[in-house]
């Protein structure tokens, strides 16, 4: 089984440590969320497991850490600034602020044999009698472009000027973004990564990092939210070569979320139409998981988990100095370089294609706690959650846990197992229950398993280590234990060839 709802997941992940609403204390900022102890845990070994896939186990990737506040053209060249857009209006009666498409997608779902409508004059079409979520009103602005980047400032105000520093003057006091897609700060270094590390095309840099986007309609928990975090490379191949190479990264993606332990039952394939198509997109094809199986139309469960596109030459083009228009007029006369390729066998010189799989951190762990939520009855009928996550992913790998606190051999003995543990998994020592409630505590925050201390281990120097899942036991020799843990948290990969 998986979690029923997101609801499900918000408090687990609240009473557990995983996720907590952020700035509660003064009335929360709406969808902000901090990574609790066990959330940043779980957060960091989906970017290790990316990274160690993407990057370590090929021969052909880099990666790099770029800085969030570029300088503005970029967003001018990438065409962020004129097309990074979401439709808004504005309900008149109680002032909420909505997507125009969404609305309008959700009035067509439920108005599907409706005769023609009265549409709006703004800039999407909007059924005039399309209802406020808020308060049921049909008395809307038009529809209007709102441009989701997040602005900022760039050092300090015009009045304390001669006090900044290194900051290029042009820019001071100019307006800036943070950026909403690592994908930019790896284009404008193309050239920078490829001389120094002497790679040939086809090669990709990847990234993780945070991104910002300025939401009209955040929610869903984790799943929207204006500060998130991405996971994307950028594989640049020659032209011609890109349709096929999109093809394999989808498969190649589509696998690494199962090698995760996420059900195929609950990831599909979505292919954008064109009209949905971002601006430098040839064909974009998403892995959709089911976020949101509570819904009864089954179309409606699905959503984006990740996009992976093939954006064509567009980025580096738009990068350089060099590429015209058809009068022969520079389409960037600020970029200093050409981010063209000279291939030397060939003695070409040519724009590579890029194709993109881009992932929201966020939404994995979503994905990951949803997936690997189960419920389990116990001998005594009481209804236990057991969290089942990949052994790789899990917050914590181990739970040392003595069977009775007041026997200080026993403590002892149990608080230099876990010490032992600790250089090579994240282990913890816990003694704040009855072994019943300590072992009920660790299957649902999913650690894979409990190594239970007792009167018997003085005499015997064993322990029983207890499996999440099956709730089996079995004892092992001390001397034994940390090699036995290693190798039943170590499943053999996946088979998956690489693109
Ligand atoms: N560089 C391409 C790009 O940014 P995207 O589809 O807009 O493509 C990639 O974003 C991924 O980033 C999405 O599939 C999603 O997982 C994540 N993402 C995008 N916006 C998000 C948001 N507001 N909150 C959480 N995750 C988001």
């Amino acid at each position: 089984m998986s979690a029923p709802n997101i609801e499900t997941i918000v408090s687990l992940a609240k009473r557990r440590g995983f996720v907590f609403p952020s700035s509660e204390i003064y009335g929360g900022l709406g969808s902000a969320w901090d990574y609790g102890p066990l959330g940043v845990e779980l957060s960091n070994n989906v970017k290790q497991a990316w990274w160690r896939w993407m990057v370590h186990e090929r021969d052909d990737m880099e990666g790099i850490d770029s800085s969030i506040i570029l300088n503005p053209l970029v967003w001018k060249y990438s065409g962020h600034e004129a097309t990074f857009n979401d439709p808004l209006v504005d309900c008149r009666k109680c002032k909420s602020r909505f997507r125009a498409d969404k609305l309008q997608e959700e009035y067509e779902h439920t108005h599907p044999t409706e005769g023609p409508v009265i549409y709006g004059t703004g800039v999407v079409s909007f059924a005039a009698d399309n209802k406020c979520p808020n308060c049921g009103a049909s008395d809307w602005t038009e529809s209007r472009y709102f441009n989701l980047m997040f602005e900022t400032r760039i050092g300090a105000t015009a009045a304390e000027k001669d006090e900044v520093g290194d900051v290029g003057e042009s820019l001071l006091g100019g307006r800036a973004y943070l950026r909403p897609e690592t994908a930019q700060g790896i284009f404008i270094n193309f050239l920078n990564v490829q001389t120094t590390m002497r790679r040939k095309v086809p090669f990709g840099i990847a990234q993780i990092g945070k991104s910002f986007r300025n939401e009209v309609t955040p929610g869903n928990f984790i799943f929207r939210t204006r500060e998130f975090e991405q996971m994307e490379m950028e594989y640049f191949v020659r032209p011609g070569e890109d349709e096929r190479v999109h093809q394999e990264w989808i498969d190649y993606c589509y696998n690494w979320f199962t090698s995760l332990g996420i059900s195929p039952d609950n990831l599909q394939l979505y292919e954008q139409p064109k009209e949905e198509l971002a601006h430098y997109a040839k064909r974009t094809v998403d892995i959709h998981y089911r976020f949101f199986p509570e819904r009864e139309d089954e179309a409606r469960q699905w959503d984006e988990l990740m996009g992976i596109a093939n954006r064509t030459d567009f980025d580096l083009k738009a990068h350089s100095k060099k590429p015209e228009d058809a009068e022969g007029k520079r389409l960037n006369p600020d970029s200093t370089e050409d981010l063209s390729y000279f291939d030397e066998a060939t003695k070409e010189r040519f724009y590579p294609y890029v194709i993109e799989p881009a992932a929201g951190v966020n939404r994995t762990v979503l994905a990951v706690l949803m997936d690997a939520y189960s419920e389990k009855v116990n001998d005594k009928n009481e209804k236990r959650v057991v969290l089942k996550l990949h052994p790789r992913l899990a917050p914590i790998k181990a739970a040392i846990l003595p069977l009775a606190k007041n026997k200080p051999e026993i403590v002892g003995m149990a608080k230099a197992i876990k010490r032992s543990l600790q250089p090579v998994m994240r282990a913890v020592y816990d003694d704040t229950g009855g072994i019943g409630k300590l072992y009920a505590r660790q299957d649902e925050i999913g650690t894979p398993f409990c190594v239970t201390v007792d009167h018997q281990s003085l005499e015997d120097e064993a322990v029983t280590v207890r499996d999440r899942d099956t709730w089996e036991q079995e004892r092992v020799k001390v001397s034994d234990l940390r090699e036995h843990l290693e190798r039943r948290l170590q499943p053999p990969p996946a088979e998956v060839s690489q693109p």
